[in-house]
């Protein structure tokens, strides 16, 4: 199939860029560079040794978004475009409902004017909201209404009702909802990863800092949780095995029976933030300093799905371990 990837120059769009060549799938890209960098596309077709047709617009901007419907022919739309941080989102909501909302909206009537009716969307686990019981299945969707702790979390809710009411008025429109856990770790060749800008807010791009000696030391929130060492669980997946989940999930667009899909992307295992330590130590021969502080505000206990849905209908399953997603980490940070 022939792609328009949404935010393709991100962490995850690039992952799946290289994923979906590497099964015979070409793409458009589309990024404002707002939180990427332009040399993200320029390392993947390092990887993937092709061309990547790329176009620097925002997706909200309606008209220069449509001289590329105009001028590009493709079968799907992978949106990942879309503002991430949890924290900042909290304190200027109004950029991330106006932002997230309004780039998804522009792209869906940009597919319905040019006749596109495929679409998958980067969701999170964050949409079953703060009292889900982990494993987390995909039914358990219902448990979320007034659940979710910021406004990051509630675009995702929103952007996913808005697919689920146009795909109920439109049997042509194919939506796929891919819900990730906590996806982590960096290609193989070290040439992509996650590279936030400033201090990292999320677990493993801090200990990455701390491991080469960037930050001094890793703060962990809390170690009085209800879990076996008292700091959180979480389900950690690569990034690879993620990206490849997108590329499984084409095959729902086949389908001739339904045209809603949604499913978690995830391990199933839940790993603590002292296993995460450990675990990063061993895979690459170094100490993680950490000082144990206060619980971060918003943070849950457990966060772990059963990622067997997935598994059935898509016939993915997620196969790198800690060790790799360690590994992997620090051989990106290392070479940046
Ligand atoms: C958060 C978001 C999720 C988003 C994900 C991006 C929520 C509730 N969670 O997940 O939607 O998709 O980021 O990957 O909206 N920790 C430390 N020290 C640190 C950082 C984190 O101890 O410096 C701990 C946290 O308390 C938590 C675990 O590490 O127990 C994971 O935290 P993090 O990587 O920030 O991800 P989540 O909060 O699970």
């Amino acid at each position: 199939m022939r792609i328009l990837v949404a935010g393709g120059a991100g962490y995850i769009g690039s992952h799946t860029i290289v994923e979906l060549y590497t099964k015979g799938h070409t793409v458009v890209c589309v990024d404002n560079l707002y939180n990427a960098k332009l040399s993200a596309i320029k390392n993947v077709e390092k990887i993937v040794k092709k061309q990547i047709p790329f176009y620097k617009v925002d997706c909200c901007d309606k008209k220069k978004l449509e001289t590329v419907f105009k001028k590009e022919k493709f079968d799907a739309v992978i949106m990942f475009q879309g503002y991430k941080a949890v924290g900042e989102s909290v304190k200027i909501p109004i950029k991330y409902y106006r932002n997230n909302l309004d780039s998804a909206l522009t792209i869906i009537e940009l597919m319905d004017k040019y006749n596109v009716h495929n679409i998958m969307f980067s969701s999170s686990a964050t949409v079953y909201g703060k009292n889900a019981k982990s494993p987390i299945k995909e039914t358990d969707d219902a448990l979320r209404l007034n659940d979710i702790t910021n406004p990051y979390g509630e675009t995702k809710a929103m952007i996913e009702k808005i697919l689920m009411d146009k795909a109920a008025a439109d049997s042509k429109f194919k939506a796929v909802i891919l819900r990730y856990f906590n996806p982590v770790g960096a290609h193989e060749s070290a040439l992509i990863g996650e590279d936030p800008n400033g201090i990292p807010n999320n677990l493993m791009p801090y200990i990455a800092k701390v491991a080469t000696g960037k930050l001094p030391y890793l703060n962990v929130y809390g170690n009085d949780y209800k879990t076996k060492d008292g700091t959180g669980v979480r389900d950690y997946i690569h990034v690879v095995d993620l990206a490849k989940g997108h590329v499984a999930a084409l095959k729902c667009y086949k389908s001739k029976k339904q045209n809603l899909f949604v499913y978690n992307l995830g391990t199933g295992n839940g790993t603590s933030v002292l296993d995460l330590v450990k675990a990063y130590e061993k895979a690459n021969k170094l100490k993680v300093k950490y000082k144990i502080v206060g619980r971060r505000a918003g943070d849950v206990d457990k966060l772990y799905c059963k990622p067997t849905k997935a598994n059935k209908e898509l016939g993915w399953m997620a196969k790198l371990d800690i060790e790799s997603m360690c590994e992997s980490s620090y051989n990106f940070e290392n070479k940046k």
